[in-house]
Parts: structure tokens; C-alpha cells; sequence
């Protein structure tokens, strides 16, 4: 997995009918966001809205949700998998009758070993027994061996998982008991989850009692895996990649992206593909949104649901934010095989199908995984890894190379705890930032929880209710009076 946005790279512009704003001149009423589940939530909670007018510097919507394809099949690129209880996705899937696709047998029952750059410091068994009572045994022995390397902290993880994932669960109560939150830290705050971003998860899991080898090679697999990050990250970035490496994930058949696809085409929203815009303007009571095709756009609220990080709109007034780097991973597929020798094995088929790594600035990639297997000899990989792999380093790595497709995702934010956030509100009019929620995690479902609150924060300020500052703790039952403002 790596988990991505279901929001990103676009630039949406919502008309609100001029009643609301009357004292202005029309072409002064348009609302611009970035964001396509923004969309959806924004119809959702207030139907009456006009016209929405989406920009997306790239040909397609998606964002870090895309796919590419090898040998006539179609791989997630980016973004990957969903969790059980990700049910803004589960139900945009099946608002959008797209279907879900599960592991398929050999995924959840993949073969892994953890690579330190010269052996393996730890491979499972493997066998291509058919046969379910062998399967049996073979996860039960590899169970055991795992619990003698990492010892009884490994039962703790899951706790660990099912702690935050039940805070998390938070975000899906009804509107009524669910404030609307100006502010990361309070949204954070308020499902117990805050903590968390105040230090990394090594300092969490040693907290905990992990074993510290259970921590340097496991734990670190998987955050290298989804986070492309060491063990360094925040608690919760942490967790969050922790349940990303359960059981029973899923993915949409078909390309995750086509979730943005559906709700843009849904969410009745003039699409603009390669429009960047290039600068936003606060000229008095709106904001003037040039693009770099030469057009101008007028909007009376923006919003900015694309990571601010490498983009190069001008804002002026300038904003300021905490400086944040996004986290590149470039994404390598390649059709052909591996070298065993590479790896000081004889054979390939004694090679794991997900080969994880420890930290360690020796080693060229974060992982890799056989996505299929079209016969002995012919399989098409992934590989991860956080610089661009050179033909020359493939050439070793793989004894057969007959396609290889590269991509370089500026993939997830690199995480710092103790974490600092972006406002929601760039500034004291109607300039929003979605994307300031990526610091507590980054992941299809965070966007879409995060695009709901914040459909609720303008659609709430539009209609002039106040106070929007500091939702705390105790604001639970405070103001049930912020709902569903009618436009
Ligand atoms: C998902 O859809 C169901 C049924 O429409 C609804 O009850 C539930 O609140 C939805 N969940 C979310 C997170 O929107
Ligand atoms: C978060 O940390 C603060 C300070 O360490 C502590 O007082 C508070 O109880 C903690 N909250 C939770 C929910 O763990
Ligand atoms: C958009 O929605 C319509 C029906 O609402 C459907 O017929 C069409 O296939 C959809 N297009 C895409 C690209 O999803
Ligand atoms: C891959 O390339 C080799 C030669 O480099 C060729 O023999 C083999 O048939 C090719 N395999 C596929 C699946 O294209």
C-alpha cells in the first residue's frame, strides 16, 4: 500500500447563488476548492448549491490514485489499499456501483522477508501448497516463529491498531454529536488521537514495551512500506500504516481513482482538466484565481485541497504555514525476474514475494513485491524506493527486465513529530486548506474525513455562524446548533 488522497491536484469553483451575497456583483460569488470528495460533501449538506467549476492541472482526476498496466493488467500505482473501516470509501464504492476487490488468496497468505542489504534477517515459509489444512499450518508455523524473533510484543500491535482505529471511528458519529472543527489540532483532540502526533512511534512503541527488534525490523518494514519512512514518524502516521498491514484490506476493482472519477461525475461539477491555477488573489471581498491557460476566475471563498508543498501558486496576500516536505517514492514496476544471486539465494523461487527492508542508507529500495506471476519465469514486480533506481542497479537486481515503468510520487507528507499543522483557514476570510489534515496521517480515507469537516466549517461560515475558533473538548454538545446551515 501507499496511501494517498482521494483529493488532490485540483481546483474545484462553486458557484453560491447570489441571494447570500447581494451586495456584490455577480461575478463575485464564486466559491473556488480544490478537491473532489470536497464536492460530494459540499452537494451532501447543501444541495441548493450552483454551479461548482473543478480545475485539474493533470488530464485525469485522481490524483495520487492511479494505475498503471503491465502485460494487459492493471495495477494501483499510488494509493492502494482501504481499510474494513473505511467507510467513506466503502460508501462511495458502492454509491458509485463499483465493486470492491479483496486480497486474492495469495496476497493475504504472501510469502515475506526482511532484507538488511546483505541476508535475510528473517523469512517466513513458503510452499505452494493448494491445500488449505497445509496453509494451515505453515501461517501457524510462521506465527510461531515470529513470536520467538519478536516475542510477545508482537500480540500488542494489534491493540495498539484497534486503540486508534476505534478513536478514529469518532469521525462517523451523526452531525449532530460531531462538532465542526476550524482547526487540525482540535478535530484531533477531540477522537483522543492528538497525542499521538506529539511523538514518533518509536517513542510510542518503546513507551509500550515493544521489543526494540520487533520495532527496528517489523514495525519498520511496514512504515518503510507505507510511509516510505523509518520508524521516526508520528504515533499516528504510525498506527495508521500499522492497520494498513492487517488483514482483509481492499481496494476498488478496477483503479481506486475511479472513486474521485464517480463522485466529480456525480457531484454535477464542471471539470477544467489541465487548468493549474497559478495564483490566487484577495482583491477586497473575493479572490481573483488566474490560471496558466490565461483565464481568470472570481470566487468568493477558495479552496486549496492539493498539497501546498510544491506548488508554486502565488497567493497574495502571501500565506504562511509550517514549512513541510512532501515524502517522494518512486514507484518502480517491472516485468521480468529477479536475480536470486543478487540476494545470495540460488533460486528464485526461493525468494520471498514481498521482500521488506530495515533503515539502512546502503539500501537502494524500500521493498519489493510480486504483483503477478505469469509463469516461472516471467513476473511483474513492484518496487519502492526513495531515490530513482538506475537502469545499471535493475540490471542486478533483475536477471530479465522486459518492461519497466517509473513514477515519482510526491507521495505523503515526511512526517516530524511532534507535528505541526496548517490552519484549515489560511487566512480570516474564506481561504481553506484541506490538505493540513495530512499531517495526522495520509491516507484515501483521512482526505474524505477531512473533506467532510470542512464542507461543514465554509458551508457553516457562509451562513454566518459564529464562533468558528476553538472547538475543544467540551464542545460536544455545545453546538448542536451548527448544522446544516441552508444556503
Ligand atoms: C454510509 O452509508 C450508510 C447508509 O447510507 C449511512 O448510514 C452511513 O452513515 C454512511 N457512512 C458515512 C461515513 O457516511
Ligand atoms: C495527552 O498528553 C497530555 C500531556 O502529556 C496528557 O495530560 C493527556 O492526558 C494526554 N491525553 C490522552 C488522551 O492521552
Ligand atoms: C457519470 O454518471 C453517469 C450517470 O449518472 C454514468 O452514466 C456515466 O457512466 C458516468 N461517467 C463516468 C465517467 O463515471
Ligand atoms: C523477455 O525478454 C527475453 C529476452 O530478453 C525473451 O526471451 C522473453 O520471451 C521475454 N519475455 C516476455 C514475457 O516478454
Amino acid at each position: 500500500m501507499f496511501t494517498a488522497t482521494l483529493i488532490t491536484l485540483s481546483l474545484i469553483s462553486l458557484t453560491i447563488p447570489s441571494s447570500s451575497s447581494d451586495h456584490q456583483p455577480q461575478s463575485t460569488t464564486d466559491v473556488c476548492i480544490i478537491g473532489s470528495s470536497l464536492a460530494h460533501f459540499l452537494r451532501k449538506y447543501s444541495p441548493t448549491t450552483a454551479q461548482i467549476r473543478m480545475f485539474e492541472r493533470h488530464p485525469v482526476v485522481g490524483g495520487r490514485m492511479a494505475t498503471v498496466t503491465i502485460a494487459g493488467e492493471t495495477f494501483e500505482a499510488g494509493a492502494s489499499i482501504l481499510h474494513p473501516k473505511n467507510y467513506h470509501a466503502l460508501n462511495f464504492t458502492h454509491m458509485l456501483n463499483l465493486k470492491v476487490k479483496g486480497p486474492s488468496a495469495s496476497e493475504s497468505s504472501f510469502s515475506l522477508g526482511i532484507w538488511d542489504g546483505q541476508k535475510f534477517l528473517f523469512k517466513t515459509i513458503d510452499s505452494d501448497s493448494k491445500n488449505q489444512i497445509v496453509q494451515y499450518f505453515i501461517s501457524l508455523a510462521n506465527s510461531i516463529r515470529m513470536l520467538f524473533r519478536y516475542g510477545v510484543s508482537l500480540l500488542k500491535m494489534n491493540n495498539f491498531v484497534e486503540v486508534t482505529v476505534d478513536n478514529f471511528l469518532k469521525y462517523y458519529e451523526s452531525e449532530e454529536s460531531r462538532p465542526i472543527f476550524s482547526n487540525v489540532e482540535d478535530m484531533l483532540k477531540w477522537a483522543d488521537l492528538y497525542n499521538l502526533t506529539t511523538h514518533t512511534l518509536e517513542e510510542e512503541l518503546v513507551g509500550l514495551k515493544f521489543s526494540p527488534l520487533l520495532i527496528q525490523e517489523l514495525i519498520t518494514v511496514i512504515t518503510r512500506i507505507n510511509y516510505g519512512q523509518s520508524v521516526r514518524i508520528s504515533g499516528l502516521a504510525g498506527a495508521v500504516s500499522l492497520a494498513g498491514s492487517g488483514g482483509d484490506l481492499w481496494s476498488v476493482e478496477g483503479g481506486n481513482w475511479q472513486m474521485a472519477a464517480g463522485l466529480i461525475n456525480q457531484s454535477d461539477v464542471t471539470l477544467h482538466l489541465q487548468e493549474e491555477i497559478s495564483s490566487i488573489t484577495n482583491v477586497g471581498g473575493f479572490y481573483e484565481l488566474k490560471s496558466t491557460n490565461g483565464n481568470s476566475y472570481t470566487c468568493q471563498i477558495t479552496v486549496v485541497a492539493t498539497p501546498l508543498d510544491e506548488l508554486t501558486t502565488q497567493f497574495t496576500p502571501e500565506i504562511s504555514i509550517p514549512e513541510r516536505k512532501l515524502q517522494h517514492t518512486y514507484a518502480t514496476f517491472v516485468r521480468g525476474l529477479l536475480n536470486p544471486a543478487y540476494f545470495g539465494l540460488n533460486s528464485v523461487s526461493d525468494l520471498p514475494e514481498l521482500v521488506g527492508t530495515i533503515e539502512s542508507s546502503e539500501l537502494p529500495f524500500t521493498c519489493i513485491s510480486v504483483l503477478k506471476e505469469h509463469n516461472a519465469d516471467d513476473f511483474t514486480y513492484k518496487l519502492f524506493s526513495r531515490q530513482s533506481l538506475t537502469d545499471a542497479l535493475l540490471d542486478q537486481i533483475f536477471s530479465i527486465r522486459n518492461e519497466t515503468i517509473r513514477i515519482n510520487w510526491g507521495a505523503y507528507p515526511h512526517y516530524q513529530a511532534p507535528e505541526e499543522f496548517a490552519p484549515f483557514m489560511l487566512d480570516d476570510m474564506y481561504l481553506y486548506y484541506v490538505n493540513a489534515f495530512e499531517n495526522a496521517a495520509s491516507t484515501m480515507e483521512t482526505s474524505a474525513v477531512a473533506a467532510e469537516n470542512m464542507a461543514r466549517l465554509i458551508l457553516s461560515r457562509l451562513a454566518g455562524q459564529q464562533p468558528l475558533g476553538s472547538y475543544g473538548l467540551k464542545s460536544s454538545t455545545s453546538d448542536s446548533n451548527l448544522q446544516h446551515p441552508e444556503l
